[in-house]
């Protein structure tokens, strides 16, 4: 069977956007720039999206269109007989951690938006609503199963137009709700401090952890070095410009994490509720301030029912390389691959939710189970992954491969001779700092 490709270049772009936007820019975003102290997180945060993220993006993208593989067997052709794939390998390893954790959270939106639609009522108690929810024992679990039910399905279907089509609709839409919550948000007496939060960096709060905690955040939202993007550009035609595809992905995402950011902190300081509230924080904060704006009802119910769908444009990228990797390498047809691997995802997700109920007592250096889910794949598995497709593509692709896969094919040069030193050498060396300075400092300090 022929492998599907994208119909074009704006199919491209709203596909690998829909994978970059997810949860990580409105959920993940808030929570790490709150408990990492705001504006300082967010400049090293841009710094990294702009200076590692963008080129290696656009790397990723080029591997997967030049070989038309999964990550594993994009790694193969490009050098064959060494050990290389095993980057791949890591990479559909990372996928299935994060998806795991990753559809608990969906669930968690999707329960929202039903509790959005049912009202939020203004003199609630959103926290005390949100611990009820997540101390469940069993009801989270069904969310969670449900979600990936969905996912097994878009994806054991195939749908390359399918996801194409979901991410065209929904994600202008998702666009402008956001920017309704920040004129909302904006307008609230005492807003003014959230603003201040995202906007006045205290040099002071950065230490080697947060530099490790921005580079994570910058890879996890944007999908970055698990190898989506390697699967994703393996289905782009020959004619679509990278460089410019991927400057779209990376401009969308960051763009929508700050707006969200726009959206959650005026509100949260207008409404005196702790930046640093963990996982939690988007989940108790939208609602009050839902449940006091004129329409709550209907703003609150799109507002996590897109949220949810942002969720599943991402989330079918985290299955589609994994499910990839199994039919390319073992031969594998879709539908068996989708329900074997997402089964098997579902279930390693199911501790990660029950560590806020039945698995409460566990505790792994101060972090609960979906905390350690998510730490080990996104600050540690993801910038490993990166490192290594780094070194990957400046030394064994080689630098004069890599940029001319990456440049117009009608000769638009976008990347030149400063790709080779960044890629090969600065990035390889910043990520390899960066985490093993905050691993040291996350655990001895
Ligand atoms: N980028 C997604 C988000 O920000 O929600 C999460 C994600 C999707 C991470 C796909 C990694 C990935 F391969």
């Amino acid at each position: 069977m022929a492998r599907e490709q994208w119909t074009s270049k704006l199919g491209f772009i709203l596909a690998a956007a829909g994978s970059a936007v997810g949860l990580g820019n409105i959920w993940r975003f808030s929570y790490v720039v709150g408990t990492e102290g705001g504006a300082a997180f967010i400049l090293i945060y841009l710094a990294i999206v702009f200076l590692i993220g963008y080129p290696l993006l656009t790397t990723e993208i080029a591997i997967g269109r030049v070989t038309q593989r999964n990550p594993v067997g994009a790694f193969k052709k490009l050098a064959e007989g060494t050990p290389w794939w095993l980057v791949g390998a890591l990479g559909v390893l990372t996928g299935f951690v994060i998806l795991s954790f990753y559809s608990v959270i969906a669930g968690w939106s999707v329960a929202y938006t039903v509790k959005a639609l049912q009202g939020f009522s203004a003199d609630a108690d959103f926290v005390g609503m949100f611990v009820g929810h997540i101390t469940h024992p069993t009801i989270p679990i069904y969310w969670h199963f449900g979600f990936m039910l969905v996912n097994i399905l878009i994806i054991g279907a195939g749908v390359v137009n399918g996801i194409q089509r979901v991410a065209k609709t929904m994600m202008p839409l998702l666009f402008i709700l956001l920017l309704g919550l920040v004129v909302r948000g904006l307008t609230l007496p005492g807003s003014g401090a959230g603003v201040a939060f995202m906007l006045t960096p205290d040099l002071s709060e950065v230490t080697g952890q947060t530099f490790l905690r921005a580079i994570g955040q910058a890879f996890f939202t944007l999908s970055l070095g698990m190898g989506a993007l390697i699967t994703y550009g393996s289905y782009l035609s020959r004619k679509d410009n990278v460089a410019d595809s991927a400057a779209w992905v990376v401009g969308l995402d960051t763009g929508i994490a700050l707006i969200a950011g726009l959206a959650i902190f005026p509100t949260l300081f207008a409404l005196n509720i702790p930046p640093d509230s963990g996982v939690g924080l988007a989940f108790m904060v939208l609602p009050s301030a839902f449940s006091v704006m004129p329409g709550g009802i209907v703003f609150g119910t799109m507002f996590f029912a897109l949220l949810s769908v942002a969720a599943l444009t991402s989330s079918i990228s985290l299955l589609e390389v994994v499910v990839a990797w199994i039919t390319d390498e073992k031969g594998w047809p879709r539908w068996k691959a989708s329900f074997i691997l997402g089964g098997l995802i579902f279930l390693l997700g199911v501790p990660a939710v029950m560590g806020y109920s039945t698995l409460s007592h566990i505790n792994i250096a101060g972090m609960d189970i979906l905390d350690t889910y998510d730490f080990l794949a996104s600050d540690i598995f993801l910038p490993l992954g990166g490192l290594l497709t780094a070194i990957f593509a400046a030394h064994v692709w080689k630098t004069k491969n890599a940029v001319s896969e990456i440049n117009d094919p009608k000769g638009k040069i976008v990347f030149g001779g400063w790709y080779g030193p960044l890629v090969g050498v600065v990035i390889p060396v910043a990520v390899g700092v960066v985490m093993i300075y905050g691993l040291y400092s996350k655990f001895f300090l």
